[in-house]
C-alpha cells in the first residue's frame, strides 16, 4: 500500500522547514524542502535568483518541483510559502498526501523572519506592512487547508499535533 505525502504550507515564518524535519525524523520518513531543492538545482540562491531572473522564473521552478514530489510517496515535504496557492500545484500534491496549513499572527511572523535576508519578498523598508499585505492577500488560499496555529508553541508541540493527526 502507498504512503501519503505529508505537506506543509502556510506563510514564511511559520517554521514548516524546523517542523518537517521534527516531524520526518520522528515518522522515519524523508525529508524535502522545495526551496532548498530549487536552490540545488538552480545554483543560485532564491534572492538571486528572484533578482537575476524575477519571480515568474520562480515560480516555474516551483512547479516543476511540485510535480515532481506529487509523483513520490512517504515525503515529508515543506513548500515554499506560495507554492500551494497556485491551483496545478495544490491539486498535484495534494492528491499525494495530507496537506498541512501552519500560521502564525503577523508579529509571531516578523519576529521569526526578522533579519533573515533569504526571502526577497521581505526584503522591502517596511516587512511589517509587506506580511500584512501578502497575509490579506493569501488568506483566502491558506484558509483552504487545515490550519495548525504555531502561536506560543515549539516547534516540537507543532510537530506533535501533526503527528497526532496524520494517525501517529
Ligand atoms: C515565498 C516564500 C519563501 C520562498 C520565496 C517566496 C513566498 O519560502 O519560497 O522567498 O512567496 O511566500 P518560505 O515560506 O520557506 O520562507
Amino acid at each position: 500500500m502507498s504512503t501519503p505525502n505529508i505537506i506543509l504550507t502556510g506563510f514564511m515564518g511559520t517554521g514548516k522547514t524546523t517542523v518537517g524535519k521534527l516531524l520526518a525524523r520522528r515518522l522515519q520518513r524523508p525529508f524535502t524542502d522545495t526551496d532548498a531543492l530549487i536552490v540545488e538545482r538552480d545554483g543560485r540562491s532564491i534572492a538571486d535568483i528572484f533578482a537575476q531572473d524575477g519571480e515568474a522564473a520562480f515560480r516555474t521552478w516551483e512547479r516543476t518541483i511540485a510535480l515532481e514530489l506529487a509523483q513520490q510517496q512517504g515525503l515529508i515535504i515543506a513548500t515554499g510559502g506560495r507554492l500551494m496557492l497556485d491551483d496545478v500545484n495544490a491539486e498535484a500534491l495534494a492528491a499525494s498526501g495530507h496537506v498541512f496549513c501552519l500560521t502564525a499572527v503577523p508579529d509571531t511572523i516578523l519576529a521569526r523572519v526578522k533579519d533573515d535576508e533569504k526571502r526577497p519578498l521581505l526584503n522591502v523598508p517596511n516587512p511589517a506592512e509587506q506580511i500584512a499585505q501578502l497575509l490579506a492577500m493569501r488568506r483566502e488560499g491558506y484558509g483552504s487547508f487545515p490550519q495548525i496555529s504555531t502561536d506560543g508553541k515549539t516547534a516540537v508541540q507543532v510537530a506533535d499535533e501533526i503527528f497526532l493527526a496524520v494517525g501517529g
